[in-house]
């Protein structure tokens, strides 16, 4: 039985929302006028509170900062056009969440304290939320250690908060990708599978050397041969081979992402054969090579369906076909926003209405 989480709030007397140009809403810049804190102390959650978004004060030798006892989660609220406004599956990140927090000796919250904290915070900012095609209000809750206390060991007290930022999509253009052969995000074995900030820490290297080389993202490969491909840096990868729906298995090395999850489901209904299992860099390549690799994609929330163009592998640029004409990925981006914008019926309850 799920009871109502006491929240203390205290509104901002000097709101930002005016000052906000929401024609220009670069992904995780802009940041609502509330965000939610509560307080791990003692063995359990309190003091719950919606305060004015602003800095925080913490002791500098929290263990987030030192050995990265720190995760995160990534969500987004949609307007519909008669004013409702929805969270998308936000069950499903309330239970990685929790994985998330296990994986890092971090107490978990209950999955209806996650739901309330961001539907209570997401309610008093609903104003944030834009109306706009492909711009919603991205909602990151995540938690960090607090003891001071410079021993390697899980702290006793942690934070968890929730912000929202009003933005557009992540990218902005169709995907040069590159195949990454040498570096790796997670091996069997590590936290590839939790949300942990570290990951993304350690990503950023490789990541700034794609960059320089003119690649929009990597596509992580396993730790041991590089054979195998894993996911993007901030998403899932899906492809369409030969006309089956094909993605990497879900194992500790990949995050098991919501918007795969959803892409899939999508998919089976729709009566396409769908393939979730160990997926071979030579075959992605030789698809490319025969053109039976017709549509390929990034997805996550951030990134929504964000369409691979090229792929390279050791130096060598594969070209795929032009996204606009992907049958798969078009109807899968159509599909998606209808249903989180409620111009489709929601069948699977996947529109959380605040
Ligand atoms: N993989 C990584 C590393 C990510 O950061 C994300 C984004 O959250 C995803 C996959 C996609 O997950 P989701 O669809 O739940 O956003
Ligand atoms: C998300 O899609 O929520 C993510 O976490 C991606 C982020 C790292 C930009």
């Amino acid at each position: 039985m799920t009871e109502t989480l006491d929240i203390k709030i205290t509104k901002t007397p000097n709101s930002r929302l005016e000052q906000t140009d929401f024609n220009d809403l670069p992904f995780g810049r802009t940041f609502s006028d509330h965000m939610f804190v509560a307080d791990y102390e003692d063995g359990e959650w309190k003091n719950f509170q919606i305060v004015p978004y602003g800095d925080i004060s913490v002791s500098p030798a929290i263990s987030a900062l030192h050995y990265g006892q720190s995760f995160f989660e990534g969500l987004k609220a949609y307007k519909h056009a008669d004013g409702t406004v929805s969270v998308f599956r936000p069950d499903k990140n309330a239970k990685r969440f929790n994985k998330s927090a296990e994986r890092l000796c971090m107490p978990t919250l209950p999955e209806d304290i996650f739901i309330q904290s961001i539907a209570a915070v997401v309610d008093i900012d609903r104003e944030w939320v834009p109306g706009k095609a492909n711009h919603s209000m991205y909602i990151r809750p995540f938690m960090f250690a607090t003891d001071r206390y410079l021993g390697v060991a899980p702290s006793t007290t942690y934070k968890y908060m929730v912000l929202l930022g009003p933005t557009g999509p992540y990218f902005s253009k169709t995907l040069r990708v590159k195949i990454e052969t040498h570096y790796t995000r997670s091996a069997e074995g590590g936290m590839g599978y939790a949300k942990s900030s570290g990951n993304y820490g350690g990503a950023m290297y490789p990541a700034k050397k794609a960059t320089e080389e003119g690649f929009d993202q990597l596509i992580w490969t396993d730790a041991k041969n590089h054979e195998y491909i894993e996911e993007m840096g901030a998403a899932n990868v899906v492809f369409v081979l030969d006309g089956k729906v094909i993605t990497p298995s879900t194992r500790d090395t990949i995050l098991d992402g919501v918007t795969r999850d959803t892409v899939l489901t999508l998919a089976r209904e729709w009566g396409y054969p769908v393939e979730e299992r160990r997926v071979s860099v030579a075959e992605i390549i030789e698809g490319a090579k025969n053109g039976k690799l017709e549509d390929a994609f990034g997805a996550g929330t951030a990134a929504t369906i964000a369409p691979v163009g090229s792929i390279s592998l050791n130096g060598e640029e594969y070209f795929l076909s032009d996204p606009k004409t992907r049958e798969f990925s078009q109807r899968v981006l159509r599909e998606l926003d209808a249903i989180k914008y409620g111009n489709a019926p929601d069948t699977h309850g996947w529109n959380y209405i605040v």
